[in-house]
């Protein structure tokens, strides 16, 4: 058989039509998306609602490409070049002119749709508006804009530089151009998207939050310890970390408000989160976050 030459099939032409990132909230997923589209070599503008907040998440990126520098995964030179691309503001004007704006702010469909009405407002006609939201309805962010077409759900993983993982979320006002821009963005940033309809909890929560939320009910039944519990996921399933580990990562928060979605929309009793679950967010143990959840990160 003979060999292929590179110039031996036809070429594809699908244009790269994302250049220039917005990304709106300074939390775990904000930070962690904007470090993955600077590396990519995206031009990121960061929007946090303070300065300080914005210029907090700056030096966060910084201090976290240069963990990347010393463990010899990167060159300081592509540190300095990514670090470059990306501004931080507290001024949502200043992505006017981003091809792509995602927001990774709070699970709150209030706040979503009002900050996807300013957006509206204030970005330009080409602008992709995009939603990191974990379980929302990505369609009535869409009506809440005279874009429609132009939005979608772009939804990263948790560390969002290490995961593989991004699920494209496609709303019924979705245009084809706007899903396949998304893609290139997701491929670009060195991810795998994969595409969903808008259901709450898309692929990976809808199949995930109903084992996080059974693990907190063995506990609060005193089935096993939260430690052995871990262990036998860990031992027995092969998991990389047990689910009080990945819901103190995610976040007690978030996690509560994606089991809410998740219960609204479907009524399964397994999406019904445990009281044990609700009383600690009551409390404001919302994992590594806030420095302490089913472990404690104070030490
Ligand atoms: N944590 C995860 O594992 C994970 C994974 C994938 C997607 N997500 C999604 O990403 C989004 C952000 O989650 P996160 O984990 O980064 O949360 P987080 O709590 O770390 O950050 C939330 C951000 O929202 C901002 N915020 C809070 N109230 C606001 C308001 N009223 N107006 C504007 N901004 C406000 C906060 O200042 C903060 O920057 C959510 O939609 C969540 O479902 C989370």
């Amino acid at each position: 058989m003979e060999e292929e030459e590179p110039g031996d099939r036809p070429v594809e032409w699908r244009p790269m039509t994302v250049k220039r990132v917005g990304i709106v909230g300074s939390g775990i997923m904000g930070a962690g998306v904007a470090e993955c589209a600077a590396v990519a070599g995206f031009e990121v503008v960061l929007r946090s609602r303070s300065a300080t907040t914005a210029d907090a998440m700056l030096a966060g990126l910084e201090k976290s490409l240069d963990r990347q520098v010393e463990k010899g995964k990167m060159e300081d030179a592509d540190r300095s070049a990514a670090i470059a691309r990306v501004t931080a503001t507290s001024d949502l004007h200043e992505l006017a002119d981003c091809d792509l704006v995602l927001e990774s702010v709070v699970e709150d469909i209030a706040v979503k749709k009002h900050l996807f009405g300013e957006l509206d407002r204030i970005c330009a006609d080409h602008t992709i508006l995009a939603t990191n939201t974990s379980t929302l309805p990505v369609v009535e962010l869409a009506m809440e804009t005279g874009r429609p077409e132009k939005v979608c759900g772009v939804h990263f993983f948790n560390p969002a530089p290490m995961m593989a993982l991004v699920e494209v979320v496609r709303p019924l006002t979705a245009a084809d151009e706007t899903i396949a821009a998304a893609f290139e963005f997701a491929e670009a940033c060195g991810k795998t998207p994969v595409e969903v309809t808008d259901r709450a909890g898309f692929i990976v929560n809808a199949l995930l939050f109903p084992y996080l939320n059974n693990a907190v009910r063995l506990l609060e039944n005193g089935v096993a310890t939260r430690d052995d519990i871990d262990t036998a996921m860990k031992g027995g399933c092969g998991f990389p970390m047990g689910p009080f580990a990945l819901l103190d990562l995610v976040g007690l928060d978030t996690s509560l408000a994606i089991l809410d979605a998740l219960y609204g929309e479907f009524r399964d009793p397994n999406y019904a989160a445990v009281p044990l679950l609700r009383r600690m967010v009551a409390a404001e143990l919302f994992g590594r976050k806030s420095g302490q959840g089913f472990f404690d990160y104070r030490k």
